[in-house]
């Protein structure tokens, strides 16, 4: 089971966190340290057993009575030999005693050396200020028109409303913003996320983003985004926390690369940019999260893993740029209407506070247009991070979960008013709230009523019809909190039939000998004279349901029954769940004699179960999650790629016994990402592997699908699964525990991940990037690659002026318009943009960064949506003819890679540019009947496809001399087609 550190619902265990702000956290718990050592403590108390290690701190206990050191005195005299004894022992304990106490003055003052010296130096990420404004591009020029028209008319606390969260568990979604209800802008419910609608009654479980990434399905993408956003509308709420994008999938084992799409910006950057199109072309407002290089759960945030400071993902421009960054240019390019900043520390600066990111990546060279939230308290600052380029403060609690110690909030006002945080500042952050706002038609007011017709109409913290309207506070009030509205689509439409296509699409078959699948309804190919029905074995744990229901973790979180999805804040609570070992028996009824032991021991008394049998099914899986939590030794990172829970012995035994040895026996896999095959892949036995991913609420209906052909798989894997887990490389490997007191993750592979690595290492996988079987055959010929005439220069056209942002009054209000009106009733803990005394605010000199008011030069990069629009200048068109060769219809996914020219230098310094051996650059999913039918396949390459990020420059820069190679073909290895540009 499932230990929770924190449960997100509204139970969250003590969380250690600072009291401070991130200025300086880790010079106190440096003091703090120092002075528990020797200072103030009377060291005699000393107890190693109770020493906090993550805190820093010593826990004071007193002996029990009677274990007193002083407790000798009272020995009785008659027992003379024995006080002698005692006696002695009271020297050794006195001479230990010191010793101990040596010992342990010299850890710490070792430990307080290492501590200091380890701290990583200040400045890795340079300073870019002041925050970009919105307002500059023209696809939202009438948003930012009616948005600033609307900030115009708010009061300064009426502002700081919109920018705040009201406070972990104060309404009713995960992040709710104040509302400024005299001007109709209404509070914005916040929801996770990527997979449906978290803590919610009547929606979908879809599948994890990690299968929709393996449908490589554009269409298919766009449409899960879309259903999950009419179901965000039809429950209220504004913002859905999704889709995922970072953790890239830099290691395989990272804990949340399920709820992402696949370990390649290109990819990832494409699903992401369908998933936003369909959440938005519905009218809600998608969050690309999280930016960036959150790759590993362990000391993703401060205190959460005992270390004062949260990790550090140290990221070199270029990798930055053409890995991690490139599905959120691509979500920009979309239009996504916000992006959440991520807990951990990118070039040892906090993501939520870093200006370099915010305001200089995404802000100015991609030209973000619409709001930057925090992760749930990855804000570690006030000011600094309003600075920084931050615009919301989620949940609005600030260093801590629910204590009401807001870090903006009337912090905010106050910092505003003492003019910490200029005036344009503000506007600023407001504005491009609201104008996300309008940009998707939320002020529409018949798709949005104000409440009560309108808003939330779910609640996040009970599934109770009734239930307390701020749960976080002290407030006892009641009210109708959960209408369980019923969002799943109906006919049709219902989302349950989509959530089966994408998982049965998400499913990838990489082993099918002699043609094993699809099985035949017809009874078993092998069957002996007039034996009419085939004998079916299904075992393995995975294969069935929890037996205290899909829903019996919170947030998913333990392993128990068959894996639908990982768990976290990405996890939602599933209206059903269709087991496989169901879906088997009635696919299988009047067919075939089915048996089952669900379990991953299978007892010698039911051994029977396996010998008698034609066919056999196993089940086996690996999961992963959110680091708040963890099951079974895995905090939130997997350990390894091993299947969990034996896996691999019954699927072993499996396949060996099955049938005395006759049988055939086909694998399913259930996981988060890519598992190690290795003990039993090449098992005489095992006849087939599918890799079903996470595949939601229709699990074992869309398993069904694939078993038996009704859907031919066309699902492709979305990392490489290798042989070794060393394959992946070093930079593979999460970091378990802290190499500094700030940890340290060095991205110093670069661009070398997933297949780049293998590539470049010469490592062949077991199964590489973009491969997957089919039941049909497919062929691929005439390649033509057409370049379009374009200017063919190394850098990208100068950056276009864009729009001139709205302006607003910069006049700092008189503080009494900030105090609440009077009367005004608190509750405890909720987060208020009000100040309580005039006398409070002190203006005064704020030390602005050195470079504040010295704007950095803008990016060439930059001037739109996704950076410089001549980035995205289409340089040649690629085509192909497919055909299927086989007899039945099916799915291909012809993918397309790019080799830059070889031993290429800078054509101005001469320099090596060193490139991965490929890149994929596009794909494309296309149905073809069987009979030799064929369908031609298209591609556009732009000018990023064909650039590389240089850093001197600071600019995409295109090889204009040697040329690129182009390969067309089914997998990252599987490319016939080949041709030059
Ligand atoms: C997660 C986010 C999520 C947020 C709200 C955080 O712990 O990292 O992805 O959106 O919680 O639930």
């Amino acid at each position: 089971m499932a230990e929770a550190y924190e449960l997100r619902r509204g139970k969250y265990a003590k969380l250690d966190t600072p009291e401070s702000d991130s200025g300086s956290p880790l010079r106190r718990s440096l003091d703090d340290a120092y002075r528990t050592s020797s200072d103030e403590e009377d060291l005699d108390e000393f107890d190693p057993l109770n020493y906090d290690a993550g805190t820093l701190k010593r826990k004071k206990t007193r002996r029990p009575r009677g274990e007193s050191l002083r407790g000798q005195e009272t020995i009785p005299s008659e027992k003379a030999g024995t006080r002698r004894r005692w006696y002695c022992v009271s020297r050794m304990c006195v001479g230990l005693t010191l010793l101990f106490v040596a010992t342990v003055v010299l850890l710490l003052s070792v430990g307080g050396i290492w501590a200091w010296k380890s701290v990583p130096e200040d400045g890795q990420s340079p300073p870019w200020y002041p925050s970009p404004k919105g307002g500059t591009d023209e696809k939202w020029r009438d948003s930012y028109k009616k948005a600033a028209d609307l900030v115009r008319q708010m009061t300064l606390v009426e502002k700081v409303n919109v920018t705040t969260g009201v406070g972990w568990e104060m309404e009713m979604c995960v992040g709710n913003t104040g509302a400024v209800t005299r001007l109709g802008f209404p509070s914005l419910c916040l929801q996770d996320g990527p997979i449906g609608i978290r803590f919610a009654d009547n929606i979908t479980a879809f599948p994890g983003g990690i299968t929709i990434g393996a449908t490589w399905n554009k269409d298919l993408i766009y449409k899960r985004g879309r259903a999950q956003a009419v179901e965000a509308r039809l429950k209220g709420i504004n913002v859905l926390l999704g889709p995922t994008m970072g953790p890239l999938g830099r290691m395989p084992a990272g804990g949340r690369n399920w709820e992402g799409f696949g370990a390649d910006p290109v990819l990832q950057g494409i699903a992401a940019a369908q998933t936003i199109k369909g959440i938005q072309d519905e009218g809600i407002v998608a969050t690309a999260k999280h930016f960036i290089g959150n790759e590993q759960e362990h000391f993703r945030q401060s205190w959460e893993w005992g270390t004062p400071n949260a990790i550090s993902s140290n990221i070199d421009d270029r990798t930055l740029h053409e890995l991690y960054a490139w599905p959120f240019a691509e979500s920009i390019k979309a239009g996504v209407g916000s992006v959440m900043c991520s807990y951990n520390q990118v070039n040892n600066s906090y993501a939520c506070g870093n200006s370099k990111l915010m305001n200089g990546i995404l802000k100015d060279e991609l030209g973000f247009q619409g709001f930057v939230q925090s992760d749930w308290l990855a804000q570690r600052s006030g000011v600094a991070s309003a600075l920084a380029g931050l615009d919301m403060s989620m949940p609005g609690d600030g260093l801590r979960w629910a204590d009401g110690k807001a870090l903006w909030g009337h912090q905010l006002t106050k910092a505003v008013l003492n003019s910490s945080v200029p005036m344009d500042r503000l506007d600023d952050m407001v504005t491009r709230i609201v104008a996300a706002w309008y940009q998707v038609g939320q002020d529409d007011k018949k798709k949005w009523p104000a409440p009560p017709e309108g808003g939330p109409n779910f609640s996040s913290w009970t599934g109770e019809k009734i239930g307390l309207l701020h749960p976080g506070s002290d407030d006892k009030t009641t009210g109708v909190v959960n209408k369980f509205v019923d969002a799943q689509g109906k006919g049709e439409d219902s989302h349950g039939k989509l959530a089966r296509r994408v998982a049965a699409e998400g499913t990838v078959l990489v082993k099918n000998d002699g043609d094993i699948l699809p099985l035949s309804r017809k009874g078993w190919k092998d069957a002996k004279e007039g034996q009419a029905k085939y004998r079916v074995g299904i075992f393995g744990e995975d294969s069935r349901l929890n037996e205290n229901g899909p829903n019996n973790c919170p947030d998913r979180g333990c392993n128990v029954g068959t894996l639908a999805q990982g768990w976290g804040s990405g996890s939602v609570d599933f209206p059903y769940l269709v087991s496989p070992l169901q879906a088997i028996y009635e696919a299988f009824e009047g067919v075939a004699k089915v048996t089952d032991w669900a379990a991953n021991k299978i007892p010698k008394e039911k051994e029977d179960l396996l010998h008698d049998q034609d066919l056999c099914l196993v089940f086996a899986n690996s999961d992963s999650g959110e680091g708040y939590m963890q099951d079974a030794g895995i905090r939130g990172d997997r350990n390894d790629l091993n299947l969990q829970k034996n896996g691999n012995l019954l699927i072993k035994k499996v396949a060996e016994e099955c049938g005395n040895g006759n049988g055939s026996t086909v694998v399913v896999i259930h996981a988060v990402g890519p598992v190690n095959v290795e003990f039993f892949v090449d098992l005489p036995g095992v006849k087939a592997v599918l890799l079903a991913h996470l595949p939601g609420q229709e699990s074992g209906n869309a398993l069904v699908d694939v078993l038996f052909g009704d859907i031919n798989p066309s699902g492709r894997l979305p990392y490489t699964i290798a042989k070794k887990d060393e394959d992946y490389g070093p930079g593979s490997k999460i970091l378990y525990y802290p190499n500094q007191i700030v940890p340290q993750q060095n991205f110093s592979e670069g661009l070398y991940i997933d297949y780049r690595y293998f590539d470049k290492k010469g490592i062949e996988p077991r199964y590489e990037f973009g491969f997957g079987l089919s039941y049909t055959t497919f062929h691929l010929s005439s390649l033509l690659i057409s370049p379009k005439s374009f200017k063919k220069t190394l850098l990208p056209a100068p950056r276009p002026n864009g729009i001139e942002p709205p302006q607003f009054d910069t006049k700092v209000p008189d503080p009494s318009t900030a105090l609440a009106p009077e009367g005004f009733q608190k509750l405890s803990k909720y987060i208020y943009p009000y100040i309580s005394s005039v006398k409070d605010i002190k203006v005064g000199k704020y030390p602005y960064p050195p470079t504040y008011n010295t704007p950095p030069e803008l990016s060439p990069a930059g001037g739109a949506e996704g950076g410089n629009p001549d980035l995205y200048t289409v340089v040649a068109e690629v085509s192909a003819s497919l055909t299927n060769t086989g007899k039945v219809d099916g799915d291909a996914v012809v993918q397309l890679y790019i080799s830059y020219p070889e031993n290429y230098v800078d054509e101005e310094t001469g320099e090596p540019v060193d490139f991965p051996v490929k890149v994929l650059r596009g794909f494309e999913k296309l149905h073809v009947e069987g009979g030799d039918k064929r369908a031609e396949v298209k591609f556009v390459l732009t000018r990023k496809d064909v650039s590389y990020w240089c850093t001197r420059r600071g600019n995409w820069v295109m090889p204009t001399k040697g040329s690129f190679k182009i390969s067309v073909g089914f997998s990252s290895r599987d490319l016939p087609l080949v041709g030059t540009f």
